[in-house]
C-alpha cells in the first residue's frame, strides 16, 4: 500500500528547514532525535526523491526540498486561518460590546445595533448616547469598544473610519419666509434668530466653524440641549438651526423646510472611532465591520443629498 505524507512529517520538516538543523527541530518541537530522522528518512521514501542533503554540519534543502517547505508553509497558513475562522466564530457566540455615540446617531445607532444584535443574540450590546465633548471624555477614559461621532477628534490619536454619510441641513418651519428662496447667502441666514445645541455639541461646533470661516456673526437666540427641542422650538417659531438630516428621520417629509442656503448642505460622515493602537476584540471587529459595510451597500457619499 502507498504510504501518504503525513501532517506531523511536514511539520518536523518545515522545521528542519526553517532552523537548518535537526537538533534545533527536535528541540523545538519536544521529539528525539532519532524519531526525526527516522520520519524523515520516511518523508524522503515517500516522495521518492531526496529532500536534504547533509553537508558537513549544516543541512542544505536539494531543489525537492525548496519546494516541499514551499509546499508546507502554505499548508499551515491554511491551517492557521481556518483556527482562526474557528475561534472568531466561538468568539461571536458570547461577549459585550460596549458602544457610545453622539446623540445625533442615536436616530440610526439603535436600528444598526439591532441588526447586528439579532445576527449575534449571544452578544450582550450596550449604546451610552452623549453629547461630542462627553463621549470624547468617554474615549479618553476608554469606557466603551467603540465611539460613533460625526467628526474624528484632532487632538487625540485614533483610528477612524467613514461609514456612513451626514448632510447637515439648515432647517426652518414650513411657512419661513425663507422656505422657497434658493442659494440664501449665509450673511441672510445669520439675520434669522438661530437655536444653537448645547456647547460641547459636535453640530453646534460644525456650525460655528462654517461661519467663522466666513467671518460672520452668528447670533443664537436660545441654546437647547438636544435635536428634538430644537425641532419642537422650529416648530413654534423660535427660529432656524442646522441639523444632521438623520434627525429627520421619523418626521413625515413637509414638516420641516429645509431652506436652500449656500454652502449646505455641509457634507459631513459618520465615523467608527477607537484608540489607536488598540487591539479590538473579536465582537467590536464584527461590528465594525458590519458598519462598513452599510457604507459599502450604499456606495460613495453624493456632494449634495
Ligand atoms: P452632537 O454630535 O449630537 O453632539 O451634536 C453630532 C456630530 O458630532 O456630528
Amino acid at each position: 500500500m502507498r504510504h501518504h505524507t503525513t501532517f506531523r512529517q511536514l511539520e518536523i520538516f518545515e522545521a528542519i528547514a526553517r532552523l537548518g538543523s535537526f537538533t534545533r527541530a527536535a528541540e523545538e518541537l519536544y521529539l528525539t532525535q532519532p524519531t526525526i530522522s527516522m520520519q524523515m528518512k520516511k518523508l524522503a521514501d515517500i516522495v521518492g526523491v531526496p529532500l536534504i542533503e547533509q553537508v558537513g554540519k549544516k543541512v542544505q534543502l536539494t531543489d525537492a526540498g525548496r519546494d516541499l517547505a514551499q509546499a508546507s508553509r502554505e499548508v499551515f497558513g491554511v491551517m492557521d486561518r481556518f483556527t482562526m475562522a474557528v475561534a472568531e466564530r466561538q468568539g461571536l457566540k458570547k461577549g459585550r460590546l460596549a458602544l457610545m455615540a453622539v446623540s445625533t446617531a442615536s436616530y440610526f445607532a439603535p436600528r444598526l445595533l439591532g441588526e447586528f444584535a439579532h445576527q449575534y443574540p449571544g452578544i450582550e450590546v450596550s449604546l451610552k448616547v452623549t453629547n461630542r465633548e462627553q463621549l470624547l471624555e468617554g474615549l479618553a477614559d476608554r469606557l466603551a469598544d467603540l465611539y460613533i461621532l460625526g467628526q474624528p477628534p484632532e487632538d487625540v490619536a485614533v483610528e477612524a473610519r467613514p461609514f456612513m454619510c451626514n448632510p447637515l441641513v439648515v432647517l426652518a418651519a414650513p411657512g419661513h419666509p425663507l422656505a422657497g428662496a434658493e442659494d440664501i447667502p449665509l450673511a441672510r441666514l445669520a439675520e434669522e434668530p438661530w437655536l444653537l445645541r448645547e456647547p460641547g455639541s459636535g453640530t453646534r461646533a460644525a456650525v460655528e466653524r462654517l461661519f467663522a470661516e466666513e467671518g460672520i456673526e452668528l447670533r443664537p437666540r436660545m441654546a437647547l440641549g438636544s435635536n428634538e427641542a430644537i425641532k419642537q422650538a422650529i416648530l413654534a417659531g423660535l427660529g432656524i438651526a442646522v441639523m444632521s438630516s438623520h434627525s429627520l428621520a421619523l418626521n413625515p417629509p413637509g414638516q420641516f423646510a429645509v431652506l436652500k442656503a449656500r454652502g449646505f448642505p455641509i457634507c459631513r460622515q459618520w465615523y467608527a472611532v477607537y484608540p489607536a493602537g488598540r487591539e479590538l476584540s473579536v465582537v467590536a471587529r464584527a461590528f465594525l465591520d458590519f458598519l462598513l459595510d452599510q457604507e459599502r451597500s450604499q456606495g460613495a457619499c453624493p456632494d449634495t443629498p
